[in-house]
């Protein structure tokens, strides 16, 4: 019997349920919600007021076939709810926003600085921010984990996109105001499109400063190989340019902290942080896993090109279509016991980097982050416990924890 961590399934009304109202996600991983929908109504048409609504796709089958066809479900209409309704201004200019072939003439060169064997050459600079950022833990006190983590993507990021230390805890802000922007810690007294008008505003413009300087002076990033790619013969221009940097930034910055988050609050709320830290075998299983489990990116958009069906429900020409990753994740047809964190799961082919030809493009750094990450703190930590609540992040868009009030026993 797999145990469901959030709520009980009787008190489950769906018809009351507002999976876009990011409240529900501040109250913890809704995962009763979830399953009442895979069993009940897989394909469910979710109303938001004033701006239609979408189909919410939550079983693994569904949410493969919405993510890998792109000639029936496009990207170019926006792929974040909080595009619901609007227009995509980066729409054919990012990758993210983009379908084939468009959308591969984007994306190859930055591929081609991403993969495996390409990211492997930052392996030690990574390794030395990652010691760095673990070392204020060491004295053995309290602290938040959240403050750790927090701090990991633009690690990863500020070395790929040339962005000078000092920047990275502004941007990192900014990013949260973009991607959580109801949430209470990042939402400003003028209220939710405030914040959001005003994290892009701010991001738009230190990233255009940032691809203008380096138009001066080259400097072998992913900026440079943006602002040298053309496509049908043309150059990006410096808003296309711009557009894929803001993408980059928010794929990195938002998701990469709330895997170790969740992992370990999972992993001590059981007493299995030891059984994860003292084997080192289970490394790359056990990041599999955590990805699985957390599914940090909570949704994508798409929209239906044409007349279709998912699961046999029919979808008209214009309809937005969500699918929530988190929910594809612990559909039992596809992973046994699919609400026990499995350190050897196999196969485990979870959809946290999605699926097709939008596949993460960033998921060999991210795992190597995680990889160099879990390594240094199973190396410097012997055990976890919790000292006070933890906090979920009010989004649904960003799933994770934002507090976590921790004490660590050093080896
Ligand atoms: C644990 C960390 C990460 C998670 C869970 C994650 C998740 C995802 C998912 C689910 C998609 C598919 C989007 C779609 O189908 O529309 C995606 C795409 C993308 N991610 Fe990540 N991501 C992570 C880290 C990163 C990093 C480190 C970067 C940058 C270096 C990045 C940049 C991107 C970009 C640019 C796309 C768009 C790809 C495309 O449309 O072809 N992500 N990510």
């Amino acid at each position: 019997m797999s145990p469901l961590p959030a709520g009980d399934l009787a008190g489950t009304d769906l018809d009351g349920v507002d999976l876009a109202d990011p409240r529900l996600y501040g109250r913890g991983e809704p995962h009763a919600v979830w399953q009442a929908l895979r069993d009940h109504r897989p394909v469910h048409w979710q109303p938001v007021a004033g701006r239609g609504g979408f189909w919410a796709v939550t079983r693994y089958a569904d949410a493969e076939q919405v993510l890998t066809d792109h000639a029936t479900f496009t990207s170019t209409r926006g792929v974040f709810l909080n595009m619901l309704g609007r227009d995509e201004p980066a729409s054919d200019q990012q990758f993210a926003a983009s379908d084939p072939p468009r959308h591969g003439r984007i994306r190859r060169p930055v591929q081609r600085e991403l993969t495996v064997r390409a990211v492997a050459r930052h392996t030690e600079s990574l390794r030395a921010d990652i010691v760095r950022l673990l070392a204020p833990a060491l004295d053995g006190g309290t602290f938040d984990l959240t403050e750790v983590t927090g701090a990991l993507p633009m690690a990863v990021l500020g070395p790929l996109l040339g962005i000078p230390a000092a920047d990275w805890p502004r941007l990192a802000r900014l990013v949260g105001m973009s991607v959580a922007e109801a949430d209470p810690g990042f939402v400003l007294p003028e209220g939710v499109e405030a914040t959001l008008r005003r994290a892009h505003r701010e991001l738009f413009g230190y990233l255009l400063n940032l691809v203008q300087a380096h138009r001066r002076e080259h400097r072998g990033d992913l900026v440079d190989v943006l602002a040298g790619t053309t496509v049908d013969g043309s150059p990006l221009s410096a808003g296309a340019v711009v557009a894929n940097c803001y993408s980059l930034l928010l794929g990195a910055s938002a998701a990469i902290p709330h895997v170790p988050n969740g992992a370990l609050l999972e992993l001590i709320r059981t007493g299995r942080y030891a059984a994860w830290a003292d084997r080192p075998e289970l490394l790359e299983s056990g990041i599999e896993e955590a990805l699985r489990w957390t599914a940090p990116a909570r949704h994508f958009l798409r929209c239906a090109t044409r007349d279709t069906r998912i699961g046999g429900v029919p979808v008209a020409a214009g309809d937005a279509v969500v699918v929530w990753i988190g929910a594809a994740n612990r559909d039992e047809r596809i992973f046994p016991d699919p609400h026990v964190f499995d350190l050897s799961r196999s196969p485990n082919r979870h959809l946290s980097f999605g699926d097709g030809q939008h596949y993460c493009v960033g998921a060999p750094i991210a795992r190597l982050a995680l990889r160099i990450f879990f390594t240094e703190l199973f190396a410097r930590f012997a055990s976890f416990e919790l000292t006070g609540e933890v906090e979920y992040v009010e989004s649904n868009w960003l799933g994770g924890i934002k507090r976590m009030p921790v004490r660590a026993t050093l080896r």
